[in-house]
């Protein structure tokens, strides 16, 4: 099961190298148009295999990309200290209209996993190009909810495996913190912490919020991008798919509000092969109405 990357920056090159780790794939090809950077990450992460899983780790051309099973779309820039995410748009609109074109020459099955910000909007250009919704699947809010659980999970003294929680909407400012459904070990949250005699409050839940919504930009300001988090998540979405694991991940694709956005979706074998619609709060809801609004600002720039 071969899988693509196209874009070797720090994001593409760290989502092959979890790949490789998790055994994600059989085989694994990097293309940039900066061939000599793609040689050299293929050439470094592919020493990490002997030690960890049998992948058979490449660099090419689009042509290397034939018969993959799905291709990541890592290709653009990424946010400086104090950029919005949105703010990205028409230098990485450019570089999509060139690059997904290029991949579906020689790769034309293939699920595009797209990863450059803003990704929803990306997502939507994707599948503009594509012409195949299901097929084109964006990390979307996968890493805010891990962060989300996993913050959750730190003041719970709890693996952030057991914490369900997701994080909706635009990868973005705008994303909504679906705490109405978030749950430990299938106990609400608040229920968790009141059985514990933990304080559990708007300022704990401000807080985690906080921490959610603002880690990008704080990693951001201190190594100028983030890529371990987002690199994972990129692995265990491919993985879904190379696998068809059926993962509930909150990827993010078209909704019935006109615009990509993130849900929570079961991804398999086909790309995503359900949208779970969420139990919301009234105030979610709205907050949900908000994103898409925002988004749809930002898609009506394509
Ligand atoms: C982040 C980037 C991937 O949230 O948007 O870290």
């Amino acid at each position: 099961m071969k899988v693509g990357i196209v874009g070797t920056g720090f994001v593409g090159a760290t989502a092959g190298y979890a790949m490789v780790l998790r055994g994600s794939c059989t085989e694994l090809v990097f293309v940039d148009k900066n061939e000599a950077r793609a040689r050299a990450e293929a050439a470094d992460i592919a020493h990490a295999s002997p030690v960890s899983h049998a992948v058979r780790v490449s660099s090419g051309g689009y042509e290397a990309l034939a018969d993959a099973r799905l291709v990541v779309l890592a290709a653009g820039v990424n946010q400086q200290p104090g950029e919005t995410r949105l703010q990205l748009l028409g230098r990485n609109k450019k570089i999509f209209e060139d690059v997904v074109p290029s991949v579906l020459k020689f790769a034309p099955d293939a699920v595009l996993l797209v990863a450059t910000n803003p990704v929803d909007v990306m997502t939507d250009l994707t599948v503009q190009i594509a012409g195949n919704a299901q097929r084109v699947i964006g990390s979307g809010t996968v890493l805010d909810s891990a962060r989300f659980r996993a913050l959750v999970a730190e003041r719970a003294d709890v693996d952030p495996q057991n914490v369900h929680a997701y994080v909706l909407g635009e990868h973005g400012d705008s994303e909504v913190l679906a705490w109405s459904s978030a749950s430990i070990a299938g106990i609400t949250v608040p229920d968790f912490f009141a059985r514990r005699g933990t304080p559990w409050n708007d300022d704990v839940k401000a807080e985690i919020d906080h921490g959610v919504r603002r880690a990008a930009a704080e990693i951001i300001s201190g190594k100028q991008a983030t890529y371990y988090g987002v690199g994972a998540a990129l692995a265990r979405i491919a993985e879904a798919v190379v696998r068809d694991r059926r993962a509930v991940l909150t990827v993010s694709g078209p909704t019935k509000y006109g615009v990509s956005l993130s849900l929570p979706r079961i991804v398999g074998g086909d790309g995503v092969l359900e949208t779970l619609e969420p139990l919301l709060s009234g105030e979610e809801e709205q907050a949900l109405e908000h994103s898409a609004n925002v988004l749809r600002e930002a898609v009506a720039q394509l």
